[in-house]
């Protein structure tokens, strides 16, 4: 039976691998992004797809975007909680509080909010699913990020805890924890690497790859592959899991 899936930031990155995964699984798939240009896109591409323009920063912005999702689709099925920046990369003592402040607030508070609207209508779901991409950040330490790891540390409790409450109402809850994925933002992340030890982007890159087991960065497809499988009828019984999927990576430097 096809879900309504909901994905967050679904308008590039990762979040639009997710939402095509659901699409080509025959799935109805909703995205909201604060891009319109990327959803216009999106929707050129698949013109079945629901989008949204917003700035999932701002907490009204988020109730009016939820209110046209249940008007769209009555109940939800599955909710990708892929809303995530990285703030900037500085040392703790230069990071500014509001710096640190909307890191948190699109990572952890737009994840709280969105997600509590979307619990009555989960429960509407015959088996509801709640996906929340975390980091490797929200596993190991990540020196110089100290705002983006210290929010997708909180989505690790954030899912472990909704796992316990929501199991009761048949609705897992997992996080996905990818490490160095392949595109745009993997590659302005190792030149600036390389621009601070000058170095060539060829050189940090291979340093990038020396800790971790598999030598080559994550593939989004297989990240929204694994969604597709959680959410699935093989996925039933898998709730509050932490799932990395980052070529065994050992350290983030
Ligand atoms: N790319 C990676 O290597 C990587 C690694 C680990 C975890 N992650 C996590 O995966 C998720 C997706 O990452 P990505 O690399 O695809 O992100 P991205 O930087 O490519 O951004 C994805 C989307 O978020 C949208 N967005 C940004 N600010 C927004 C806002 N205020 N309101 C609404 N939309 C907004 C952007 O327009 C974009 O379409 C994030 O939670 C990220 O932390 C990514």
């Amino acid at each position: 039976m096809d879900k309504k899936v909901f994905v967050s930031a679904g308008g590039s990155g990762i979040g639009r691998c997710i939402a095509e995964a659901f699409l080509k699984n025959g799935d109805q798939v909703f995205v909201c992004d604060i891009n319109a240009e990327s959803l216009a896109q999106f929707k050129q591409d698949f013109p079945q797809l629901h989008t949204y323009s917003c700035d999932l920063a701002q907490p009204d912005a988020i109730q009016d975007m939820f209110q046209q999702v249940v008007h769209t689709f009555g109940h939800l099925d599955v909710l990708v909680n892929n809303t995530g920046i990285s703030g900037p990369t500085v040392a703790a003592e230069d990071l500014n509080l509001e710096d640190w402040n909307a890191v948190l607030n699109l990572n952890l508070n737009s994840t709280f909010l969105m997600t509590k609207l979307a619990i009555p209508y989960l429960k509407q779901s015959i088996g509801g699913s709640i996906i929340n991409l975390s980091s490797i950040a929200g596993r190991l330490g990540y020196p110089y990020r100290l705002a983006y790891s210290t929010s997708k540390w909180g989505i690790v409790g954030f899912t472990k805890t909704l796992s316990m409450e929501l199991g009761i109402d048949n609705i897992r809850v997992n996080a996905i924890l990818p490490g160095a994925v392949d595109g745009e933002r993997v590659q302005h992340v190792l030149q600036a690497r390389a621009d601070l030890a000058n170095i060539s982007l060829e050189q940090a890159t291979q340093n990038a790859l020396n800790n971790q087991s598999l030598k080559y960065f994550v593939d989004p497809k297989h990240i929204a592959d694994l969604c597709v499988f959680l959410t699935s009828e093989s996925g039933r019984s898998i709730s509050g899991q932490i799932l990395p999927i980052d070529g065994d990576k050992q350290y983030l430097n």
